[in-house]
C-alpha cells in the first residue's frame, strides 16, 4: 500500500468542509426541533378550540367527507386528539343548502349552553355564505341552527369565519367575522386578484353576554381590519380575538389565498378591543419558516393562555396543528 500523501492545502480545505458541515448539521438540528407534524392524519381545516368543564379539549373544523362539522378531543391543546366520528351539525339550518358548511368556532356561554358560530352556503342565492348560529346544552351536541342568520351582507359578498370574544376586562361579549368580499371580486387569485378589487373587512359586533346570540340594542358591526393590496394580497380572513394579561388585544387573521402558499398566519394588535388594529410586519407562521408547513391559516387561540391551532397543508388535505405562543409587549413569537 502506497502511504497516504495528502497536501497542506487539502488538509485545510477538509477542516473547512468538517466545520461547515457541522454548521450545516447543528442547523438542520435546530430547524427540525422545530418543525411540526399533524396532529391527526385528517382533513380538518379551519379548527377552532374549546376547554370543557370535565378539563377536555375539543376541537370543531370545516365539513369533510360526511360531516358538516367535524369534531376531536384531546387531553391538552397539544394532544393527543382523537376523532370523534359524530356531525357535530347535521342540520346546518333552514336557511342554507346543507352543503360547504364552514369554520365553526364553539363558545361555552354559560353553564349547559354551548353556541356554535359557522358559515352557512345560502339557499336562496349563489353560492354566497353567511354566518349562523346554533345551540347545544353540551359540547358534543346535537348542536341545533337558528333559523334565520346571524350576519348576512349579500350585498358586500356575504360573511364566514366566525368566532366568539368575551372580554373579561369588561364582561363584554363579541363575535367577529370576515364580510366575504372576494366571493363578489373580479376573478384572479382567489376570486379578488382583478381590478376593481374588493373590501373583505374584519368586523367586530357585540352580542348579549347572557346568550352569545342576541345583539345588543344600537349595536352595529364596526370594521377592525381590512386588506391591503401589498400586505395581504386578495384578502384577511379567519380572524380571531384574543386580551393578553396586559390588556393588549391581539387579533390573529389569515391572508392571501387559503389554496396559495403565501396564505399564512398573522397578527395585529391594539388598546382597545374596536382597535385601531395595528398589523405585524411579518407573518407569524408562514410556508418555508422553522415549522416545515405548507399554507398555514385558520388560527384559533386558547383564550387565556398561550396556545393556538391551525391548519396547513397535508397529504389529506388541511390537517390540525398546534403552537405555544408568548407576547412580550405587542410582539408575539410562536414555538
Ligand atoms: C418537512 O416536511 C416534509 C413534508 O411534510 C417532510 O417530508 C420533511 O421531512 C420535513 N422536514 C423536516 C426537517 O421536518
Ligand atoms: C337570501 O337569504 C338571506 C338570509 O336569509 C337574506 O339576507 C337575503 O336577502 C336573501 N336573498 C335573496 C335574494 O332572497
Amino acid at each position: 500500500m502506497q502511504p497516504l500523501f495528502v497536501p497542506a492545502a487539502l488538509l485545510r480545505c477538509i477542516s473547512l468542509a468538517t466545520i461547515f458541515l457541522s454548521l450545516a448539521l447543528s442547523f438542520t438540528a435546530l430547524v427540525e426541533a422545530a418543525s411540526k407534524s399533524p396532529l391527526m392524519d385528517r382533513d380538518f381545516p379551519d379548527p377552532s378550540i374549546l376547554q370543557d368543564t370535565d378539563g377536555m379539549w375539543y376541537a370543531f373544523a370545516t365539513a369533510s367527507g360526511n360531516k358538516n362539522i367535524q369534531v376531536a378531543r384531546a387531553p391538552a391543546p397539544a394532544g393527543p386528539w382523537q376523532y370523534i366520528d359524530q356531525d357535530m351539525l347535521p342540520s346546518t339550518g333552514s336557511w342554507t343548502t346543507g352543503r360547504n358548511t364552514w369554520a365553526p368556532d364553539v363558545r361555552l356561554i354559560a353553564p349547559g349552553r354551548y353556541v356554535m358560530y359557522y358559515s352557512g352556503e345560502l339557499g336562496n342565492n349563489s353560492a354566497l355564505h353567511c354566518i349562523g348560529t346554533a345551540t347545544s346544552s353540551s359540547v358534543l351536541g346535537p348542536y341545533t341552527p337558528s333559523s334565520t342568520p346571524f350576519a348576512c351582507p349579500v350585498s358586500q359578498g356575504g360573511a364566514i369565519d366566525p368566532a366568539g370574544f368575551y372580554d373579561s376586562s369588561t364582561g363584554r361579549r363579541y363575535v367577529v367575522y370576515k364580510v366575504d368580499g372576494n366571493s363578489i371580486g373580479h376573478g384572479g387569485d382567489c376570486n379578488n386578484g382583478i381590478e376593481p378589487t374588493v373590501p373583505t373587512p374584519v368586523l367586530l359586533q357585540e352580542v348579549s353576554p347572557s346568550d352569545g346570540v342576541t345583539l345588543l340594542t344600537d349595536s352595529a358591526p364596526v370594521t377592525i381590519l381590512d386588506r391591503t393590496a401589498a400586505a395581504d394580497g386578495p384578502l384577511v380572513e379567519a380572524p380571531d380575538l384574543l386580551r393578553a394579561p396586559d390588556g393588549t388585544y391581539v387579533l390573529f387573521y389569515s391572508n392571501h389565498c387559503w389554496n396559495s402558499p403565501a396564505y399564512s398566519v398573522n397578527y395585529a394588535t391594539a388598546n382597545s378591543v374596536t382597535g385601531p388594529y395595528t398589523k405585524s410586519v411579518r407573518p407569524l407562521i408562514g410556508t418555508g419558516d422553522g415549522f416545515n408547513v405548507t399554507a398555514p391559516g385558520g388560527a384559533t387561540s386558547v383564550s387565556g393562555a398561550g396556545s393556538m391551532v391551525f391548519h396547513a397543508n397535508c397529504l389529506q388535505g388541511r390537517c390540525l396543528f398546534h403552537a405555544q405562543f408568548s407576547m412580550n409587549g405587542v410582539t408575539v413569537r410562536v414555538s
